[in-house]
């Protein structure tokens, strides 16, 4: 009785968390498709839902009818003719699933097949995959028209993008539901994902293979919007770093540059110019940091560099450090690098 009221209790969590997760997530979702790629999926989600949903209802219908059925007192079992009959069932059981089977290979070969159609002439953004963080490079043929940011994607709305993918350390993959398919990050292998976005938006993409400690935190924003305002990002993100807000700001700067900081990440336009880490250029014009974790605030960033291994346990940034002072003065700097 108790075991049973704890799965009851355990399965009216799991539904509580589902609904709740919906409620705050449905930005991140197959069901929500916001481009032609992302449209047909979604077909063939509620296609493969519905034909599978309505075997199993069929199934079960027969599972009762056959508890139900009651054999005549004294007759043989199992006789001839129920033999020849369950036979009969049997394989015709066998023919429709292979069928069912076959159909459902077929529609995912269709939905599949023309996902590049429509897509010359894209935009290209390299995407590196790293534990636990995503390292994105537009790519440009002019070499001063390229740069590097890191954690969140703009794209434009109507333009077809196409993502390229390496990862430098274990598989991770690439996934934003509501605009393409997954796509493996697989070291030694390039692989690419081309898709349009059609409809202006913030749209949630995350990890979709376990890589580690801390898989479950390693997601961005991709924001697709109008061209004009894509192009005013591009422009704002290839000009290099502007922290002149104020003296706190400054002594910021200068801190992040004596202090280990600079050896780890770039701050173009200043001596920063560590690699291992993300940009941070432009950071403060980012939603989030730490890869989707927290809100791009002075608070979180304060937060985020006084302990970094309490809030995403096992990830590469060490413990710098700071002074109250200093820790104030360089949160309010990486803040102000819009
Ligand atoms: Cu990267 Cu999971």
């Amino acid at each position: 009785m108790t075991r049973r009221r704890g799965g009851l209790q355990w399965t009216a969590t799991s539904v509580l968390l589902g609904l709740c997760c919906t409620a705050c997530h449905g930005w991140q979702s197959v069901t929500t498709p916001a481009g032609p790629q992302a449209s047909r999926l979604d077909g063939l989600f509620w296609i493969f839902t519905a034909i599978c949903a309505a075997i199993w209802v069929l199934v079960l219908l027969v599972l009762a009818g056959a508890m139900m059925r009651k054999r005549p007192a004294g007759a043989p079992f199992p006789s001839e003719r129920s033999e020849k009959c369950a036979s009969i069932v049997v394989g015709g059981a066998v023919a429709v699933s292979a069928l069912v089977i076959v159909g459902l290979t077929l529609f995912s070969y269709l939905a599949t097949h023309g996902l590049a159609s429509g897509t010359a002439d894209p935009l290209v953004i390299r995407v590196r995959g790293y534990q636990w963080w995503w390292e994105v490079t537009y790519v440009d043929a002019a070499a001063d028209r390229s740069f590097l940011t890191a954690n969140e994607i703009h794209l434009p709305v109507g333009r077809p993008v196409r993502i390229e993918l390496a990862a430098p350390d274990v598989i991770h993959s690439f996934w934003a539901p509501n605009l393409m398919g997954k796509q493996d990050l697989i070291p030694g292998r390039d692989n690419a994902i081309t898709f349009i976005a059609d409809r202006p938006g913030v749209y949630r993409e995350q990890c979709a293979e376990f890589c580690g400690l801390q898989h479950a935190h390693m997601a961005m924003l991709i924001v697709a919007e109008s061209p004009t305002s894509f192009a005013a990002w591009r422009a704002n993100q290839l000009a290099d770093a502007v922290a002149s807000a104020g003296a706190v700001q400054e002594e910021g700067g200068r801190v992040f540059a004596a202090k280990a900081c600079a050896s780890c990440h770039t701050i173009r336009g200043t001596s920063a110019s560590g690699t291992l880490g993300p940009d941070l250029t432009h950071v403060g014009s980012r939603q989030t940091i730490a890869a989707g974790m927290l809100p791009t605030t002075r608070g979180s960033l304060a937060a985020w560099i006084a302990d970094p291994q309490t809030i995403k346990p096992g990830n590469n940034m060490p413990m710098v450090s700071l002074s109250g002072s200093e820790l104030n003065a360089v949160s309010a700097y990486l803040a102000a690098l819009k």
